[in-house]
């Protein structure tokens, strides 16, 4: 099993709402998305955390599964009103199997990156392939890698400075690595959190996505479908098994 970096620490605070991906007019887009690609069928969130899209997405009437290896956060889950009909699998994303075929899996805010190998990356999307019934999608929300602010012969770029929190990504270019730093302050005092993914081009995931016999079928900048371009920060991919 990989190293959990979602232990009671992160899972504690896991819910605070800090960045957009909390805001409920981005949690109402992403399952409008997502809900819509479902229709009738089931489910799959890899790495499902405390359940910040699969409860919405329940809710709507789909029938969630989530894979995720952290218990914390799992727990984290369980205690919300409406999960009771989400059923969870704890192991790897990228290993792990599940009875039942799906009509859609999903792998939300940059969790793609969390797998820190290129073949780890490919196995699962492999392991999503072998999950999708055909004509199913698989969804994936991730980072544009952010290279271009990244200053020529330099491997730190803080992302964000506040009297609270330091962010600090630290960039190995041979590997496509990238170890997000986070300072987080409290009471004058900043406690570091560092944790490992691995960066992917768009391009290199559409390659893994036909590894795993899959098509690239949409690609938009965001939930709302906004275009995709040489600009966009972030991608949020759709990939179709072939009936
Ligand atoms: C950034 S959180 C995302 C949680 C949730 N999907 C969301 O959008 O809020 C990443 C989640 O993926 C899980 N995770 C990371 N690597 C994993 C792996 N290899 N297998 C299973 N779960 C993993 C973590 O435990 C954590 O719950």
């Amino acid at each position: 099993m990989p190293e959990n970096y979602f232990g009671e620490r992160v899972a504690e605070r896991y819910d605070e709402p800090t960045g957009e991906e909390f805001e409920p007019a981005v949690i109402e887009s992403t399952v409008d998305f997502l809900a819509d690609l479902a229709g009738d069928g089931d489910a799959l969130e890899l790495g499902i955390g405390t359940g910040r899209i699969a409860v919405p997405l329940a809710q709507r009437g789909v029938h969630v599964h989530g894979i995720d290896l952290s218990e914390p956060m799992v727990a984290k889950l369980r205690a919300k009103p409406g999960a009771d009909d989400i059923g969870v699998t704890i192991g790897d994303f990228a290993t792990t199997t599940v009875d039942g075929t799906f009509r859609l899996a999903y792998l939300v805010y940059n969790t793609i990156m969390n797998l820190t190998t290129q073949d780890a990356q490919v196995a699962c999307f492999e392991n999503v392939g072998a999950h999708l019934e055909p004509g199913g999608c698989f969804v994936i929300e991730v980072m544009v890698p952010d290279l271009q602010r990244l200053p020529a012969g330099e491997i730190f770029r803080p992302f964000d400075v506040s009297a609270t929190h330091l962010g600090i990504d630290e960039y190995d270019l041979l590997s496509q690595g990238l170890i997000s730093h986070h300072y987080n302050g409290k009471d004058g005092k900043f406690e570091l959190l560092s944790m490992p993914f691995r960066y992917a081009w768009p391009a290199e995931l559409d390659l893994m996505a036909r590894l795993g016999g899959m098509r690239l079928r949409e690609r938009w900048s965001g939930w709302n479908r906004e275009p995709f371009t040489a600009a966009s920060t972030k991608h949020v991919s759709v990939w179709e098994k072939p009936e």
